[in-house]
This record gives C-alpha cells, structure tokens and sequence, in this order.
C-alpha cells in the first residue's frame, strides 16, 4: 500500500504494508537513520519520535495508523542541533555509546514542550520509559534540567550566559 506520511516537515510516500511499524519505514525505506531499534517491544524508548509532539515508540506503531500526523525524528528535532538540549547534550558531555541518546532527546523535547518548567520528579517520570545500557541518567537528568533553564532564560529575553541548570551539572560532575 501506498502512504503519504509528513516527516519532519516534508510530505513523503512509501510504498510498504499496512502492518510494518513505523520505525522500519524511517530507517529502510527514508534512510532515517537517527531512529534506532532496541527491543521492538515498547519496553526502551530507542526509537521514539513525536507524532504531532507526542513521544511514541515507533517499533510498535503500524505505518497505518499514523495517518495525518507530523512525524519528527531525531533529524527533525532542529535544523541544524541547536535545540537547546542538543547543545546541552554536547556541553554535559550527555552520551557514552549514544545508541539510546536520540530516544532520550525526543522523550525529553516532547516533555519540555508541554511542560517547559519540569520538576525533578516530573523529569524522572518523565524519562522513566527510556533506558540506557550506559546509565547515563544522571547526566540525561541533568541535561533536562538545564535545557529547561536554558529556554526559559530565552524565553524572559535573558542573556546567553550559562544557565544555572548547566552551572549545577557541571558542579554535580566535578564533585
Ligand atoms: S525499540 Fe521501540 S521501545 Fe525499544
Ligand atoms: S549511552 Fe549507551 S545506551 Fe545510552
């Protein structure tokens, strides 16, 4: 079957059946490579992406059942990495193998975007689903924490100076 999906802005076809989950459609036939498999079950969060900006697992969604929805991937989230948590990412020195960083980051951008003030609770809840092999939580953690803080300065016209998130991560990190 033929389906016209919205990826990352762009109207594309692919050609596949109906029951093949939407992550295989990213990766073989659009060669969105970012998106990566883990466990195929809905249990690790490798292979989130946002449909219309919620966090979904795209291993157990069928192409069929995306319909009209934007689809953004990991090569979506910004044009050229400057959403405030990839450049957190990069600063915090986030990933270790980084086979689950891009399933970290659209979890914690749909977060942010709904809820740009998290708490530490709501964070944790928050990235709870996505696991990494690494444990790279308490950095991921950090990470989000001071995204938020990085928007929300932005946000109230403040300077690029370091927010306190990242200040605080880098203090967590030297203890
Ligand atoms: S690959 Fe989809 S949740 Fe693990
Ligand atoms: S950075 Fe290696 S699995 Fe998360």
């Amino acid at each position: 079957m033929s389906f016209t999906l919205n990826v990352n802005g762009k109207s594309v076809t692919a050609d596949v059946p109906a029951d093949m989950p939407l992550l295989w459609v990213l990766r073989d036939i659009l060669n969105l490579k970012g998106t990566k498999f883990g466990c195929g079950i809905a249990m690790c969060g490798a292979c989130t992406v946002h449909l219309d900006g919620r966090a979904t697992r795209s291993c157990v969604t069928p192409v069929s059942a995306v319909g009209s929805r934007e689809i953004t991937t990991i090569e979506g989230l910004s044009a050229d990495g400057s959403h405030p948590l990839q450049q957190v990412w990069l600063e915090l020195d986030v990933p270790q193998c980084g086979y689950c960083q891009a399933g970290q980051l659209m979890t914690a951008s749909a977060l942010l975007a709904r809820n740009p003030h998290p708490t530490d609770q709501e964070i944790d809840a928050a990235m709870s689903g996505n696991l990494c092999r690494c444990a790279t939580y308490l950095r991921i953690h950090e990470g989000v924490r001071a995204a938020a803080s990085r928007m929300a300065a932005a946000s109230t016209g403040g300077g690029p100076g370091e927010p306190d998130g990242l200040a605080g991560a880098r203090a967590e990190e030297e203890r």
